[in-house]
């Protein structure tokens, strides 16, 4: 008898998630942005999930849950329903350097997931506020290296995409700038453009337009070619800084367990986003960098996230960062 129960308890469950999956979504969708509204990862997700909403027929909605360098709300995420109306959007930090700064992290990047896709690339430019004493990466780095207990650096929190990076071109150059936190990079360029913090390494589709306009100073990006719409900013390697080469991404994740049927209609819906003249539009204008069709599928962004936490770790022990 006991198996009998079993058994339809299985079908039932089976069904229920088929019938749910089936007709997934019925109601508005929350998207956890682990930082403050207006940085790079908030922009990259309200302008991927604008095609989203409308290939889904639900609304989207942005939760900014900050703090902890975004392990806050992906932790949140992490153990939210796994019924797909409750994703995040991660990224290089979150979801590839936290592991390395956060012994007790609560969740694990390569287990407690279920990837949705790759959302936008997003390539690290040194930038520092108009003010400061230098007009080029060589100016900089003397700069740095005569005054490293007068200069302050910006970044997201211990964890994040400006930080990792941060970490990581402080122990290239060897400086050791005072680090100022704040709950995204948003708001870190705020203070930036009020020339009360000094510099950051940060994402591209968050600086690109202050550049553009001349309210930052760019000394250069941190990637193999020029970006097309920063196209006067030299890479590092141009500006005579090797060993500097580091480019962020941003990507959809859901909990772990959330049915397949449902990861599959996320997936095809950050794929026809990503395919939208509209949505590429704005994702380059801001110079983010599309991904390629194999490189969007949830496979690969599993592939990408192993590969990003095997990376990053060594390199930020070796800098001796720790957030704990
Ligand atoms: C980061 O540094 O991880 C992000 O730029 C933070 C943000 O999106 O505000």
């Amino acid at each position: 008898m006991k198996k009998v129960v079993l058994a339809l308890a299985a079908v039932a469950g089976l069904a229920a998630t088929g019938v749910q999956a089936q007709g997934y979504p019925t109601r508005p969708i929350t998207m956890i942005v682990p930082f403050a509204a207006g940085g790079p990862t908030d922009v990259v997700a309200r302008i991927v999930t604008d095609n989203m909403s409308r290939t889904l027929g639900q609304q989207i909605v942005i939760e900014n849950v900050a703090g902890a360098g975004g392990t806050t709300g992906i932790t949140r995420a992490a153990q939210s329903q796994p019924d797909g109306y409750t994703i995040m959007m991660g990224h290089m930090g979150t979801h590839g350097a936290a592991p390395a700064l956060y012994p007790n992290l609560k969740y694990d990047p390569t287990k407690d997931f279920a990837p949705i896709g790759l959302a936008a690339g997003t390539p690290i430019v040194i930038v520092a506020k108009k003010d400061f004493p230098a007009n080029d990466l060589k100016g900089f780095l003397d700069y740095l290296s005569k005054n490293a207990d007068k200069v302050n650096m910006a970044h997201a929190g211990v964890g994040s995409v400006s930080h990792s990076t941060g970490i990581f071109f402080n122990s290239v150059v060897k400086a050791k700038p005072t680090m100022v936190a704040y709950r995204g990079t948003g708001p870190a360029l705020n203070d930036l453009m009020a020339n009360t913090v000094d510099f950051m390494t940060d994402q591209i589709v968050n600086v690109a337009p202050q550049i553009q306009g001349g309210n930052i100073k760019a000394f250069a990006i941190a990637t193999p070619e020029r970006s097309p719409v920063l196209p006067n900013v030299p890479t590092t390697k141009e500006a005579g800084l090797e060993g500097y080469e580091v480019s962020a991404w941003n990507a959809i994740f859901a909990p772990k367990g959330t049915p397949l049927d449902v990861v599959k209609k996320l997936s095809d819906a950050l794929m026809k986003s990503l395919d939208d003249e509209n949505t590429k539009k704005r994702l380059l204008e801001l110079g983010g960098v599309i991904p390629s069709n194999t490189e969007r599928t949830p496979e690969a962004l599993q592939k990408l996230v192993e590969s990003e936490v095997a990376r990053w770790t060594p390199v930020l022990k070796a800098a001796g960062a720790t957030a704990e």
